[in-house]
């Protein structure tokens, strides 16, 4: 059975310490019990202030970073040194400022022509790392959400919705840049925790539609999420959450 926590911070600098905090412990948890910690990270600008936090103190000397392996649960069609990569987002505030060997860092290659041929491979990486056995459980994913629900690059209506074989595909979506891979509704519910931040006054609405709202993923990608053996956890700021009725 999933279990579900729900908190609300006054502003994204909060948020992000006690996300930064969220992440040591759960990283830790993991190496205490299985020897490492394999965390996805997401796009957006919300966790910019996350990532920074983690490569400084006193977060990142309570991380064993040897033991880390880092992916992405999205990608968009831009090379790894444009602005709009979600790798670069991490490179620049993370991933250059603690000590992270090459193969630790899985970069979602988004900018491959042939994106299934790129979707393959990541989830050929994916398995290399976690092992054969069945769907790979990651310790961690992060995810934010948009205004209109749309989680990782699994947006309203679309058929990555639906995908039970890929763990993850190639999709286009309504916004830019519509080229993207994704990890797919099977991964993210093998997840062991998930680690919503959602902040922002224009995602009110669908915080409550998702949380409080009837069950229709069609509408609300969000709601998708539900881990059969993990734990969810959603952290928003006083705007995102002003509609929620059991703050
Ligand atoms: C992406 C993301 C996406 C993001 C949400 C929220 O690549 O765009 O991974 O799912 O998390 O759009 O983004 P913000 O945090 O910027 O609102």
């Amino acid at each position: 059975e999933q279990s579900m926590h729900i908190a609300t911070y006054p502003d994204v600098g909060t948020l992000s310490q006690e996300a930064a905090r969220y992440i040591v412990r759960i990283a830790k948890e993991s190496i205490a019990t299985h020897g490492r910690f394999t965390i996805a990270l997401s796009g957006g600008t919300t966790p910019k202030k996350l990532y920074g936090l983690l490569a400084e103190e006193p977060y990142r000397s309570q991380i064993d970073w040897a033991l880390v392996e880092i992916f992405w649960s999205d990608e968009r069609n831009v090379p790894p040194s444009s602005q709009d990569s979600n790798y670069y987002l991490a490179k620049e505030v993370l991933l250059d400022k603690v000590p992270l060997a090459e193969k630790q860092i899985h970069r979602m290659p988004g900018e491959d022509p042939d994106r299934d041929a790129a979707s393959q491979a990541y989830e050929a990486d994916l398995r290399r790392t976690f092992g054969s056995a069945g769907i790979p459980a990651f310790d961690l994913i992060q995810l934010g959400m948009g205004p209109e629900g749309h989680t990782a690059s699994l947006f309203p209506h679309q058929p990555s919705l639906h995908e039970q074989q890929r763990l993850i595909m190639p999709v286009d979506v309504p916004k830019p840049p519509p080229p993207r891979l994704t990890f797919t509704p099977p991964l993210l519910n093998a997840a062991i925790h998930v680690l919503f931040l959602v902040t922002g006054a224009e995602k009110a609405e669908a915080v409550q539609a998702v949380l409080e709202g009837p069950h229709q993923p069609d509408e609300y990608p969000a709601q998708i999420v539900r881990p059969t053996q993990g734990e969810v956890t959603w952290m928003f700021d006083t705007a995102a959450a002003a509609n929620l009725r059991n703050k």
